[in-house]
């Protein structure tokens, strides 16, 4: 096995952890994937009212994905990690959260992971990302489509900043999978069923 492809299984694993059933778990709440939209992630939990542990779901899930990358990017010198390996680290780190390991592979929408990745990966391009979720969700107080919308621009984003190269199909990637997790909340947003953020309303799934 090479060196590479162990990078990536240990930036896998850090991204199963889902925070949203570790800080559940050690909160004594409800496993979140029993109410609300069913996803383990901060915005569910937030629909317990329990604003402490959906702060902590987001801070471990942002985490875990600085931490890949900043770990891989630790490694490099040594274990002579490329550019492209160190990206790879982040989309690993955020397939983790998507199908964890730990968790029977059922995992999040990767939004938080994708934020710290995308932070960690390029401080300047993720606040660039950060700042378009924050703007749609402070406009419409929709997750979601604030999650969808940061995901299309991503990929655009990296493109005025770096030009198209090989790392854009990277971030092209994390999106598009980050949006086909989003099919259900698309539905529900398209029949304006979706819930807010901190509201309640979602549907059982
Ligand atoms: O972080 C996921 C968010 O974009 C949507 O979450 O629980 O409303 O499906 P949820």
């Amino acid at each position: 096995l090479s060196v590479q492809i162990l990078v990536l299984l240990a930036a896998y694993l850090i991204g199963s952890v889902s925070f949203g059933v570790v800080v559940s778990k050690l909160m004594g709440l409800a496993d979140p994937h029993t109410y609300g939209s069913g996803n383990p992630g901060a915005t569910n939990v937030l629909r317990t009212g329990n604003k402490k542990a959906a702060l902590f779901t987001l801070l471990g899930d942002v985490g875990k994905g600085v931490l890949a990358v900043l770990l891989a990017r630790w490694l490099a010198p040594s274990l002579g990690l490329s550019d492209m390996i160190i990206m790879l680290v982040g989309l690993a780190a955020f397939i983790g959260h998507l199908y964890p390991v730990f968790h029977g592979f059922k995992g999040g929408k990767g939004v938080a992971t994708a934020g710290g990745v995308l932070l960690a990966l390029n401080p300047l391009h993720g606040l660039a990302v950060l700042a378009t979720w924050l703007a749609v969700a402070f406009l419409t107080r929709y997750s979601s489509l604030a999650a969808i919308t940061a995901a299309f621009m991503a990929p655009i984003y990296w493109q005025l900043f770096y030009g198209i190269d090989a790392r854009a199909l990277v971030i092209l990637f994390i999106a598009a999978l980050l949006v086909w997790r989003h099919r259900e909340n698309i539905n529900r947003l398209l029949k304006g069923k979706e819930s807010k953020i901190g509201g309640n309303k979602a549907p059982k799934p």
